[in-house]
């Protein structure tokens, strides 16, 4: 692994792999304090983050490492090239890891740096979190063949990356968004795997041991966000939605949630949600990237 840009460059050897170590990290922390000694990494996140920020600087410096958040006063991407930020950077550090708007920058970003590239979210992608939460079902379910998951809501980062993931994995994967916010047919295609793409909750959920959603309204959409919750108001994640799935089904979001709208605060909050679990994972999964990556 150079970067990690995106599950798709990824083989499932790579993911068992990232999975077997990240469980090695979260049962034996103290082996691994001294990973990253004297190993500098930057953050550069362009949006909001808590969760994603957090458990990488965490991760980090529990492995003996030092992050820098880099705030806006690098310029990135407008005071320079982004060739050149990248090169510079290459020669100070061990890593960077990025959220941004743009896939396509991130492309350019990693294309001229000599370390590592990780996607901390992007417009596109967000293969992180997927990873986490790939890890997390497997924690609940086993074997991941054996698993169908239902993502109800934007065919948005999220959905791409759980796209892809899901076709690395063998696991099933039912897709409802509506028709005006369907995932990119592209990655679609590109993905393969057992996806079923429609625009009925109800129908997607059926059978489902996983059902997962996301916000309506993503960072960087805020303007649309009444139209949204307009379009998406058969879609809310609620507990006749989850009756309708196995009974032993379990629910997911990445988190930040919109209570209200794409999930209720019961369910959210109710014995079937694995939320806080997959937010925890975040951090055994991007140790275990930080330390394949380096
Ligand atoms: N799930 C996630 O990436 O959360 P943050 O946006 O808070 O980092
Ligand atoms: N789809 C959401 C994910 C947040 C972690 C967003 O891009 O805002």
């Amino acid at each position: 692994m150079k970067h990690l840009l995106s599950i798709k460059d990824l083989s499932l050897e790579e993911i068992e792999k990232i999975f077997s170590l990240a469980e090695d990290v979260r049962d034996n922390p103290e082996r691994f304090r001294s990973s990253l000694k004297q190993k500098v990494f930057a953050l550069i996140f362009h949006k909001p983050s808590l969760r994603t920020r957090i458990s990488f600087e965490v991760g980090i410096f529990q492995m003996g490492g030092k992050a820098l958040y880099l705030e806006k006063e690098i310029g990135f991407p407008e005071r320079e090239a982004i060739k050149d930020i990248a090169r510079v950077l290459s020669v100070y550090l061990h890593g960077v890891i990025i959220r941004t708007f743009s896939h396509q920058l991130l492309l350019e970003f990693a294309a001229y740096s000599q370390i590592p590239v990780i996607n901390a979210l992007s417009d596109l992608l967000h293969p992180c979190q997927v990873l986490s939460d790939l890890f997390t079902i497997k924690q609940k379910k086993g074997d991941l063949k054996k698993v169908k998951l239902a993502y109800i809501g934007d065919g948005n980062n999220v959905c791409h990356s759980l796209i892809y993931g899901c076709a690395k994995t063998n696991t099933s994967l039912s897709i409802a968004t509506p028709a005006r916010y369907l995932p990119s047919s592209k990655i679609v295609e590109e993905a393969g795997g057992k996806v079923e793409i429609g625009n009925n909750p109800q129908e997607a959920v059926k059978g489902a041991d996983v059902v997962y959603t996301d916000v309506w309204t993503s960072m960087g959409k805020e303007k649309e966000r009444e139209e949204r919750k307009k379009e998406f108001s058969g879609f809310q994640v609620n507990e006749d939605l989850l009756k309708k799935a196995k009974p032993d089904c379990l629910l997911m979001h990445c988190l930040p949630a919109h209570r209200g709208e794409e999930v209720t605060d019961q369910v959210i909050e109710g014995k079937q949600s694995i939320v806080f679990d997959q937010a925890e994972n975040r951090l055994y999964v991007q140790k275990a990237i930080l330390l394949l990556i380096n």
